[in-house]
């Protein structure tokens, strides 16, 4: 205990702490120079679910940009306290959102619940974590048309507002 409350001790373990949370963030550096949010996420479970651990999500995605952006392709893994639950790869022919407003992506089925079912009954109803996207897009788009490549990487959005609704 005296060792341990030396200044130097006390030094390795503020950079121990420090180094441990900041290292994640290093070999994840966001992208993401449109700045897009998510304000919303829409959860549907279906009777699928309950066959094949897949759900249905929509996703709606804030453009704050003061040009017209097509989304081209999604892959995201959300979930809660760092575990992935469910992973999105998934193309878009027409997620086009335009200046300074939002759009929903549409219905995305098929989406693995990558824990299985049983699992994932504890987080039915709470606010997802996206922990990791990856987002191929378009900037500067006429009607999804043209536009620059862009893309958006290691985007990670804490608390994303969640509805959970259920399909029979
Ligand atoms: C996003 O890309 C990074 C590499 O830049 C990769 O490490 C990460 O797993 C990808 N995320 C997803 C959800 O595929």
């Amino acid at each position: 205990m005296k060792v341990l409350a030396t200044p130097l001790s006390l030094f390795l373990l503020l950079c121990f702490a420090i180094g441990s949370e900041a290292l994640p963030a290093i070999s994840a550096r966001q992208e993401n120079d449109v700045g897009i949010t998510v304000p919303q996420l829409i959860v549907e479970i279906g009777t699928d679910t309950f066959v094949d651990n897949t759900v249905t999500a929509e996703l709606t995605i804030q453009n704050p940009s003061d040009v017209e952006i097509t989304i081209d392709h999604i892959t995201a893994s959300a979930g809660l306290d760092g575990v992935i639950y469910a992973s999105i790869d998934q193309s878009f022919s027409s997620f086009v959102i335009p200046a300074a407003s939002s759009a929903s992506s549409g219905a995305i089925p098929n989406i693995p619940l990558v824990q299985g079912l049983s699992a994932s009954l504890s987080i039915v109803g709470l606010n997802l974590d996206i922990i990791n996207a990856n987002v191929t897009l378009r900037s500067g788009t006429t009607s999804g048309s043209g536009g620059v490549a862009d893309t958006i990487s290691n985007y990670a959005q804490a608390g994303v507002t969640t509805e959970w609704t259920f399909i029979s």
